[in-house]
C-alpha cells in the first residue's frame, strides 16, 4: 500500500482534518467545489495531466484523512511521495498549528522520498475571518524550505498554478530549459512549413 504502481509523479497532501485537501484534489481534477463534502476515511486517490510547456506529465494525487484516527495510517501513503503538500485553514490557527506540532514532524520522521514540499493557506476567499497571519506562514515556510501558496477550493483560485509549479520544481530547471527549447524547435518548424504553404499557394 501506498508504493507506486507507475512511473506517475506521487504527490500526497497532509493536514487536519476540514482544512480542504479533498476540496483542493476535486478543484484540481474535476473543476467542481462541494460545500458539503464529507471527510475522508483513510485516504484515495487521483490521477492528472499536467501540462508542462505543452509536454504532458502524468501525476497521481493522494488525499490522506486528516482525522487523528486516521494519522498512522497516513504515513503509508505519503512515504514513497515525491511532492507532499502541507495544508492548513487560513481561518483556523488550530490547524496552522498542527502542520507545526504534527504533520511537518510526521512528514520528515516517515517521508523518505519527497524532494519537493509547499506549505497551503487554504481558503482564502474566507479572509475576513482569518486567523493566521500570512506574513507568519510565509516566515515558516522559509524556515522548514517550503513553497507557499494561498488558495482557495471554492473559488479555484491558485489551485491550477500550485500544482503546476510543484512539478515544474521537481522536474527540474533541466526540463524546463528541454521543454523551452523543443518549443522553440517546434516554432521554427511551424514557420518554415508555413513559408513553404504559401510558397506552393503563390504557384497555383
Ligand atoms: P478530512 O477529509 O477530514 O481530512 O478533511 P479535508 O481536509 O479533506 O477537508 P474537505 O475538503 O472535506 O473540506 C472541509 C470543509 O471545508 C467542507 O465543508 C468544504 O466545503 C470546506 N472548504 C474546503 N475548501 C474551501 C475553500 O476554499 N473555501 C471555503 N469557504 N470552504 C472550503
Amino acid at each position: 500500500m501506498g508504493e507506486e504502481e507507475d512511473d506517475n509523479i506521487k504527490v500526497t497532501l497532509l493536514g487536519s482534518s476540514g482544512v480542504g485537501k479533498t476540496c483542493i484534489i476535486k478543484r484540481y481534477t474535476e473543476n467542481s467545489f462541494d460545500p458539503l463534502n464529507q471527510a475522508t476515511l483513510v485516504s484515495s486517490f487521483s490521477q492528472k495531466e499536467v501540462d508542462i510547456d505543452g509536454k504532458i506529465v502524468p501525476i497521481n494525487i493522494w488525499d490522506t484523512a486528516g482525522q487523528e484516527q486516521y494519522r498512522s495510517l497516513g504515513r503509508l501513503f505519503y512515504k514513497d511521495s515525491r511532492i507532499v503538500i502541507l495544508v492548513y485553514d487560513i481561518t483556523s490557527k488550530e490547524s496552522f498549528l498542527d502542520i507545526k506540532n504534527l504533520w511537518y514532524n510526521d512528514l520528515t520522521t516517515y517521508g523518505e522520498k519527497y524532494t519537493v514540499t509547499a506549505l497551503v493557506g487554504n481558503k482564502s476567499d474566507c479572509y475576513e475571518k482569518e486567523e493566521v497571519e500570512e506574513k507568519e506562514a510565509r516566515e515558516y515556510a522559509k524556515e522548514i524550505k517550503a513553497h507557499f501558496f494561498l488558495v482557495s477550493a471554492k473559488t479555484g483560485d491558485n489551485i491550477e498554478l500550485l500544482f503546476t509549479n510543484l512539478v515544474k520544481e521537481y522536474l527540474g530547471p533541466e526540463f524546463a530549459a528541454k521543454m523551452k527549447e523543443i518549443n522553440n524547435e517546434k516554432r521554427k518548424n511551424e514557420k518554415i512549413s508555413n513559408k513553404v504553404k504559401q510558397k506552393k499557394k503563390g504557384c497555383c
